[in-house]
């Protein structure tokens, strides 16, 4: 089996169980403490995470876990809370208040399936969910793991993290102030955290989950860190050189809006170069776990080179 086939089926291996762990998270039962389900918005939640996604952010968590030892199914798990979250803040991405997107994964968003209030709320379910699932026991045994997930989870999503990002992507396009054209840095601090975040957190969740080594952990942190980067420079990309059909959602879109990105800094070239850089400095982090992180090594690639 060649090494570009490995990772291809344990990438659909884990997508194919963190999409059937969504589906039974995304039950009509109601759990103890919830009273009813309104049937609106669990359809508008279901559309919004089942039947797509490349589901890369379990795959991290769940590779970098298997890296540590940890339990897999522990790790699935927790993959399925960071994609519910991982929906939520794109049904909040395409809303008309935000990208005012029609597409995603060759589907109607949410907003347009439905209607904005049940996409907004879907959004606040789909969070709220997130936290849920990550607390509980099935995750870890360890109460004390459990928190630092919480704790590291809502930091990365929050006005630190993925939300903080969101803000400072739009304030970019010139919507609350004269438009100043940002630098570099400030791109990359943008993007960090904007889609940064989530990716970082996959990582850290793995180490943690795995009760990794001060060593190790700093190591998977700058892995994650760099990923995160490489993440959103590709999808930068694929606004320019990418295929809708193939993406599932529109292009062309970023320069039209005026947003701040590598593509629109450094142009076309620049942005490949540097994201040719920054996968060999995922290469440079990993290269203290020699062969056992050949799969997160394939990962960098895989962020680098898609087509979706
Ligand atoms: C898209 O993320 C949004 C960004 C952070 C750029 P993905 O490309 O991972 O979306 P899905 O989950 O595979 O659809
Ligand atoms: C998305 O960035 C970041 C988050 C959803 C947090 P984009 O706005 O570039 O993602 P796409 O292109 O709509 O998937
Ligand atoms: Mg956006
Ligand atoms: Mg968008
Ligand atoms: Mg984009």
């Amino acid at each position: 089996m060649n090494a570009a086939h490995d990772f291809t089926t344990r990438l659909t291996a884990v997508a194919t169980e963190t999409e059937t762990l969504l589906g039974h998270l995304l039950g009509d039962a109601p759990l103890p403490g919830e009273t009813t389900r309104p049937e609106r918005l669990l359809a508008a939640m279901r559309h919004a995470v089942l039947g797509g996604g490349k589901r890369l952010r379990s795959f991290l968590l769940v590779e970098t876990a298997a890296l540590f030892g940890a339990r897999r199914d522990g790790a699935l798990l927790a993959g399925a809370a960071l994609e519910c979250l991982h929906c939520y803040s794109l049904v909040h991405d395409d809303l008309p208040a935000m990208d005012d997107d029609d597409l995603r994964r060759g589907r109607p968003t949410v907003h347009k399936a439905f209607d904005e209030a049940t996409a907004i709320l879907t959004g606040d379910a789909l969070l709220t969910l997130a936290f849920d699932i990550v607390a509980r026991v099935e995750v870890h045994t360890d109460a004390n793991v459990r928190v630092a997930l919480v704790s590291e989870l809502a930091r990365a999503s929050g006005v630190g993290g993925m939300a903080g990002g969101q803000m400072l992507d739009l304030a970019a396009e010139g919507r609350f102030a004269d438009k100043r054209t940002l630098g570099e840095t400030e791109i990359m601090t943008l993007q960090a955290m904007k889609t940064g975040a989530l990716i970082h957190f996959a990582c850290r969740a793995g180490a943690i989950l795995g009760k990794a080594d001060d060593t190790a952990r700093a190591n998977i942190n700058r892995y994650g860190a760099v990923i995160g980067q490489a993440f959103q420079i590709a999808d930068d990309l694929l606004d320019v050189e990418g295929d809708s059909a193939t993406l599932g959602k529109a292009i062309a879109k970023d320069a039209a809006a005026g947003k701040a990105t590598l593509v629109s800094t450094l142009g076309v070239a620049g942005a490949h170069a540097r994201l040719d850089a920054l996968i060999a400095d995922a290469d440079a982090a990993l290269a203290p776990f020699g062969a056992k992180a050949d799969t997160l090594r394939d990962a960098a690639r895989f962020i680098a080179q898609r087509r979706n």
